[in-house]
């Protein structure tokens, strides 16, 4: 038999040529779509939601765009959260509102879209009120049920309602929309509708360009002119969106209660376009009226990324959450199938700070709580002055737990989603001369989607008065929460790093801090399946 050396060198070539590529491929995959850790825990997690930027704890929808939280409703044990949604594109556009619920708060289902385009426009951001004594009209028993309220963004923005009898699952657009037309104003939005006790009548928000209109109701279709607030107040960067308005208790005192008026801002916002302020004051059925003590601009959360606050109507407790995005960037981030992600949610009091200041103050929910491991690292009562590695430490879903005693270093605190090898982390630290918490992410892993990605935002921050400060740190494949000194200051970013940066250090700059306490929980995903 003739060998043909040609024809052998060929084939081996070939098949070398496979081998590269195989190995490329698989190369390709494991780094982005498969995990690194304990295999035990992530095999459970769908592959649907196992991507490297897929946050493990945070709702995102299986895939395409989505924005602002909707229609928060708790209603008949279920915790509903309708959101701005493109369900044919990660992009935004054919805005729809997209439809997730949960009975803890933690693990989520997404459902069929709720609401769609029609002939008058896109689905807009807006509520959802529990009309349980059918005030409406709109149903057929006294049980009453879900009504929504949307701007319907067409030539004009104008306000409209749909209704449902089956737990929000199927609505019906109400013949006689729009319940409040457009009075010539451009942008005229966002309907937020609660209960007034006091008055004994619905209240509508609207955001209008640069003021919050009230308007009230007794029957949720006939809606008169209340007032108006907030164009010579506060922060004005941009168009006004997504109010809210909530009343809490100061210090957990039931004879001294508040109202919240949450305003979003677009852009102008403190750390860089889009996010949230707010006023303290009295809301008496008809007019919003500011504190004469609340003065300046309060911000919501000094981090980049917490957009479109939303209460939950209808909860016992106040419970919020927001977009984890920021307009400047939203339509760039590097996620695929799915762009866009909400926080976690968090509950809200009204607390007093030592310079006699009350403050809106955020931790997240108690909940988050069960999607604890056992810990993995604690410390109590250690100085540091060089960077302490956490050996073996293997994580990107973890929860930080720390106190410390500000001693002579200039700054401490933590780089986490660290690799050696990628050269990422994120550092979330405190700046102990400049009294501020931050948030670095100039090195956080993708950074260069968007020019205003990349970047350190600071929270001022006092030392408490026993010469401590705490921190709190969430993070996720693709966020960072920071709430320090017991969520009086909040810091809330997006990263995306590799998912093979996992390492994680405790740091000190210039000189000594003392580690009072620290644990460390792994985070289980809310995707697992078992
Ligand atoms: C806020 C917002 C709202 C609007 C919606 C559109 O993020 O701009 O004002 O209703 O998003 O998706």
């Amino acid at each position: 038999m003739r060998i043909n050396i040609k024809a052998i060198t060929l084939i081996l070539f070939i098949v070398f040529l496979t081998i590269i590529g195989l190995s490329l491929v698989y190369n390709y995959t494991s780094s982005n779509d498969s995990i690194g850790e304990n295999p035990a825990t992530i095999s459970s997690i769908p592959d649907a939601y196992n991507q490297a930027f897929r946050p493990q704890y945070h709702f995102t929808p299986q895939s395409n765009w989505m924005n602002d939280p909707n229609g928060m409703v708790y209603y008949n044990g279920e915790y509903h959260l309708f959101y701005q949604h493109n369900p044919h594109g990660s992009q935004f556009g054919n805005m729809s509102w997209g439809h997730a619920v949960s009975e803890d708060l933690v693990h989520w289902e997404e459902l069929d879209v709720a609401l769609q385009p029609d002939e008058h426009g896109m689905i807009f951001s807006g509520s959802v009120i529990a009309d349980e004594t059918n005030e409406s009209g709109l149903f057929p028993t006294d049980e009453g049920g879900l009504v929504a309220f949307y701007t319907s963004a067409g030539d004009t923005q104008d306000q409209r309602i749909a209704y449902s009898t089956d737990e929000g699952r199927t609505w019906t657009k109400y013949e006689g929309n729009p319940v409040v037309p457009n009075p010539g104003i451009v942008d005229f939005r966002d309907p937020k509708v609660i209960w007034h006790e006091a008055s004994s009548q619905f209240v509508m928000l609207l955001a209008a360009g640069n003021k919050i209109m009230f308007y009230g109701s007794k029957n949720l279709r006939d809606w008169d002119y209340l007032s108006e607030y907030g164009q010579d107040v506060g922060a004005h960067g941009g168009v006004w969106e997504t109010p809210e308005l909530f009343q809490l208790p100061v210090d957990g005192n039931t004879k001294n209660e508040k109202w919240v008026l949450q305003v979003d801002m677009n852009p102008g916002s403190i750390a860089g376009g889009s996010g949230g302020q707010y006023f303290l004051g009295e809301f008496n059925g008809k007019e919003f009226i500011r504190d004469e003590k609340d003065q300046g601009i309060n911000w919501v959360d000094y981090g980049k990324d917490f957009y479109a606050a939303q209460l939950f109507n209808g909860a016992e407790r106040p419970i919020w959450m927001a977009w984890m995005s920021n307009w400047e960037y939203a339509s760039a981030i590097p996620t695929h199938p799915f762009r866009g992600a909400m926080s976690m949610p968090r509950t809200l009091s009204l607390q007093t700070d030592q310079s006699g200041e009350v403050q809106l103050v955020q931790q997240p929910v108690e909940e988050m709580k069960d999607l604890r491991m056992e810990p993995v690292y604690e410390m109590a009562d250690k100085t540091i002055s060089e960077p302490v590695q956490l050996s073996s430490f293997d994580r990107q879903t973890y929860e930080v737990v720390a106190e410390f005693k500000v001693g002579t270093a200039r700054e401490f605190g933590f780089r986490v989603r660290q690799g050696t090898e990628t050269g990422e982390q994120t550092v979330v630290g405190y700046d102990a001369e400049n009294g501020y918490m931050f948030t670095d992410r100039q090195y956080s892993g993708v950074t260069d989607f968007h020019p205003s990605f990349s970047g350190v935002y600071r929270a001022p921050t006092k030392i408490k008065e026993n010469g401590t400060v705490t921190m709190r740190i969430f993070v996720d494949r693709s966020s960072v929460e920071l709430f320090a000194n017991g969520g009086e200051e909040v810091l809330t970013n997006r990263i995306f790093p590799s998912l093979t940066s996992k390492d994680l250090q405790i740091y000190a700059v210039d000189g000594e801090v003392n580690v009072e306490s620290l644990k460390i929980y792994p985070i289980e995903s809310s995707w697992k399946t078992s």
